[in-house]
């Protein structure tokens, strides 16, 4: 097992860095299926950074509890105070996920917004396997990654981007990790089914909302 990667050095400065390299895009596509969230009672937030994104779940849904992870706790902090008022109905867990067991085993929500690209693929198996154990029959999995689309673009473009963006953060955390899970088909073979895909970026990114396949059955990892 690798060496956590280290974020608490730039918590901080996470949201001017977004914005100044990719705008509001990366912002956009995390909210994108905030939508179809609304109705979820226990989520489990996994490396929502400065939690950006739990501050606009729990505005949107005032039901929702949320067990936020993360290995870095200078992150967890920042995603507490971005919580506010809502704080209460978070609560925090500092742990490397690829060795988490989650606690609750009544998730109807799980969100990773650009965290799977921390991981390998069989990292991303493993933990799709653990979650899939602690997931209601009606769970939803949201999803928002980098990707490699077909063609030009992608070749000349987003290759060497995504490229760019790993050998940055492994100069300023430590991540190990320099290409992109096959998240797909990691979640698919754990008994998830991809429900709906948006696209930004002419594909450069992806928002997902994964279900449970009606066919899956809890296998224990
Ligand atoms: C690239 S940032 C993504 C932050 C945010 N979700 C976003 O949408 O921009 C990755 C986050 O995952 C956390 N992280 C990375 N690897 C981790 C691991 N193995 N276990 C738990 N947290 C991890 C980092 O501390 C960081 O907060």
């Amino acid at each position: 097992m690798k060496k956590s990667p280290n974020f608490n050095g730039i918590a901080n400065a996470y949201s001017w860095m977004e914005k100044l390299t990719f705008g509001k895009s990366l912002a956009r596509c995390r909210l994108a299926l905030l939508g179809d969230l609304l109705h979820s009672h226990n989520a489990l937030v996994i490396g929502d950074g400065d939690g950006r994104f739990t501050a606009r779940l729990l505005e949107a849904n005032p039901a929702v509890l949320v067990d936020a992870l993360d290995a870095s706790p200078a992150m967890l902090r920042a995603l507490v105070d971005n919580a506010g008022i809502r704080a209460s109905r978070v609560r925090v867990h500092v742990a490397d996920a690829r060795l988490w067991e989650p606690l609750v085993p009544r998730l109807d929500l799980i969100a990773t917004h650009f965290f799977l690209d921390c991981l390998t693929t069989n990292e991303v198996a493993s933990l799709a396997k653990r979650l899939r154990v602690a997931a209601r029959p009606d769970a939803k999995w949201v999803v928002s990654e980098f990707a490699i689309p077909e063609g030009a673009f992608g070749s000349i473009v987003a290759r060497p981007l995504i490229m760019a963006l790993y050998i940055a953060f492994a100069v300023l955390t430590g991540l190990r990790v320099f290409r992109l899970p096959d998240h797909r088909t990691a979640l698919s073979q754990a008994g998830f089914m991809l429900a709906k895909q948006r696209r930004f970026l002419h594909g450069l990114l992806v928002s997902e909302l994964w279900t449970i396949a009606p066919t899956s059955t809890v296998q224990q990892p």
